[in-house]
């Protein structure tokens, strides 16, 4: 007898930002191992090969397109190809994401400015379009961000006011949208990982280290994390067993934010 899960997401179509590698690559896979069609963007020149391998690898139908979400005529006209190749999206993570360590009394407007483009602003755009785009279409959608531990401890020793100022945002903004958009039929939630490894970690510790030892001196699991032990919640965040979950935010972190 066939089953079906309310966790599956048979028929699906999502859009991932930051899909070509790291953590939005895991949730990409994901989602397409629980029948998701997908769309990966990003600025990673990679991302339509890495979308075409996803989707032989998945059985799903995949595309992956060049994406800035810093820019609103990219992010819409993402939104425009992926509604006409794949059908309006009802799934959207939020995963491009970037990082800067420099001393606050030493940051530049620009340092600044970027840091808060990419991660909130962009995170901001995305949404808007991929809720215009529910809004035409006429269907529900559900949304994750990917915000971070950082938007509620200050990480140490490496200095990242920017970092984490924009993550605090983005958990502030996805309950801004969450209660904005519910009787739109859209929900919106947030993850926010701790130290995971991944190449925006790899930065720090390729050139320090002594800073991965570190880190996982301070998580109680005594490791970090890996891009898969994000992805499970996410996908069940956006599946309909999670319909009664709105605008609140995960933290997966090994532990390191409670002790
Ligand atoms: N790695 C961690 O420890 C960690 C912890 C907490 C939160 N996060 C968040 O998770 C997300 C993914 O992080 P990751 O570790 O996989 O990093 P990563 O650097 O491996 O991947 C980030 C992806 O975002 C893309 N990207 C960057 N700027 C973009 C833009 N303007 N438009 C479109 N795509 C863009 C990059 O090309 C890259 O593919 C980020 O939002 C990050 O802040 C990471």
């Amino acid at each position: 007898m066939a089953r079906t899960s309310p966790t599956d997401l048979e028929g699906r179509t999502a859009v991932v930002t930051g899909g070509a590698r790291g953590i939005g690559l895991a949730i990409a896979r994901e989602l397409a191992t629980r029948g998701a069609n997908l769309a990966l963007g990003d600025l990673n020149p990679d991302v339509a090969e890495v979308a075409a391998e996803l989707g032989a690898e998945a059985d799903v139908t995949t595309l992956g397109t060049s994406l800035d979400v810093t820019d609103p005529d990219s992010v819409d006209a993402v939104f425009r190809t992926v509604t006409e190749t794949l059908g309006p999206p009802d799934l959207l993570v939020n995963c491009a994401g970037i990082t800067h360590a420099r001393d606050a009394i030493d940051v530049t407007p620009a340092e600044w400015n970027r840091v808060l483009a990419v991660n909130l602003t962009g995170t901001f755009l995305t949404c808007q379009a991929f809720a215009r785009s529910c809004v035409a279409a006429g269907s529900p959608g559900a949304v994750v961000n990917i915000a971070s531990m950082s938007g509620r401890i200050v990480n140490v020793p490496q200095p990242q006011a920017s970092y984490n100022a924009s993550k605090a945002a983005v958990e502030a903004l996805t309950k801004s949208l969450a209660v904005e958009w519910i009787p739109l039929g859209i929900r919106v939630n947030a993850v926010s990982p701790g130290y995971i490894a991944s190449d925006m970690t790899r930065q720090f510790i390729d050139a320090n280290p002594e800073m991965g030892a570190f880190w996982r001196s301070r998580i109680p699991t005594g490791e970090m994390g890996e891009p898969e032990d994000v992805a499970g919640l996410v996908a069940w965040l956006l599946s309909p067993a999670a319909r009664y979950v709105v605008g609140q935010s995960f933290v997966i972190d090994g532990g390191y934010t409670i002790v």
